[in-house]
C-alpha cells in the first residue's frame, strides 16, 4: 500500500493538474445545477475544480498535504474566482478520509476516482443526501495495458462497483474488460454513476 509520505513524494514531482476523470465529463448532463459536492481522496483536485466550475460548492479532501497545496496554488493562479470571499465554491482540506469519513446526509454529489477503500462504502452511501449522485471510477483487475496499482486487492473484481453500491439506483455503468477491440474504448477501469433514492433505500426486489 502506498503511504501518505509516498503520495507526498509523488506529488512533489508532478507539474500539471490532470484532466477531470471520464466518469465526470462523460456524464456532465447528470449533475445537478446546484448543490454540495465532495471529491473524496481528490489528489491534485482536478475533479473538484471542475465541479466547482460547474457551480457546485465543492469540498476536496486528501491526506496528502502536498497534493492539497498544489491544488490551492493552481486555483489561486488560474481560477481565483472559486475562492472569492462570499462566493467560496471550493474548500480544500488535508484530511484522512478513513479516520474522518464523510458525515451522513451531507452531499448532493460525490466523486471517487482511482481510490478504492472498501471499508468506506457504507460511509459513502450514508453521506449522500436523498437523490444524491455518486460518480465512481477506478481500476479493474481485467486490464489491457499497464497502469494503476499492482496489488489486485486495490483493483475492482468483475462488476464489483455494481455490487458495492447495490443500495443505490444505477444510472450509468461501464466496464469493458477485454471485450472486442482492446485498442479502443474505456479500458482498465470501471465507472458507475448511481443515485440514492429520494426516500428510503432503493429496493433490489421487483414486486409484481
Ligand atoms: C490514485 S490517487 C487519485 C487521486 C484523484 N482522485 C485522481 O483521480 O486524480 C489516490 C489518492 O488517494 C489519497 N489517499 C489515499 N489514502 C487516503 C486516505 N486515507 N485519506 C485521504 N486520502 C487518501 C492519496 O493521497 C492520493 O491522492
Amino acid at each position: 500500500m502506498t503511504t501518505c509520505a509516498e503520495w507526498n513524494l509523488r506529488y512533489q514531482t508532478v507539474t500539471d493538474i490532470p484532466n477531470p476523470c471520464q466518469v465526470l465529463y462523460e456524464n456532465v448532463h447528470l449533475l445537478p445545477a446546484s448543490g454540495v459536492a465532495l471529491d473524496l481522496a481528490c489528489g491534485l483536485g482536478a475533479n473538484a475544480v471542475w465541479l466547482a466550475q460547474h457551480g457546485l460548492e465543492t469540498f476536496a479532501w486528501d491526506y496528502s498535504s502536498v497534493a492539497i497545496g498544489r491544488c490551492r496554488e493552481y486555483v489561486v493562479t488560474h481560477h481565483p474566482n472559486l475562492l472569492e470571499e462570499g462566493r467560496h465554491l471550493l474548500h480544500l482540506e488535508v484530511r484522512d478520509v478513513i479516520t474522518f469519513p464523510p458525515p451522513p446526509n451531507t452531499f448532493d454529489v460525490m466523486v471517487v476516482c482511482r481510490f478504492l477503500e472498501r471499508r468506506l462504502i457504507p460511509d459513502i452511501v450514508a453521506a449522500l443526501k436523498p437523490g444524491g449522485m455518486l460518480f465512481y471510477q477506478t481500476f479493474t483487475r481485467a486490464l489491457v495495458s499497464a497502469g494503476g496499482p499492482k496489488n489486485p486487492e486495490y483493483r475492482l473484481a468483475e462488476n464489483e462497483l455494481l455490487k458495492m453500491f447495490q443500495e443505490l439506483q444505477v444510472v450509468a455503468y461501464r466496464e469493458e474488460g477485454e471485450v472486442g477491440d482492446k485498442t479502443r474504448g474505456f479500458r482498465n477501469e470501471a465507472m458507475l454513476v448511481a443515485r440514492k433514492a429520494l426516500s428510503g433505500i432503493h429496493s433490489q426486489e421487483f414486486k409484481a
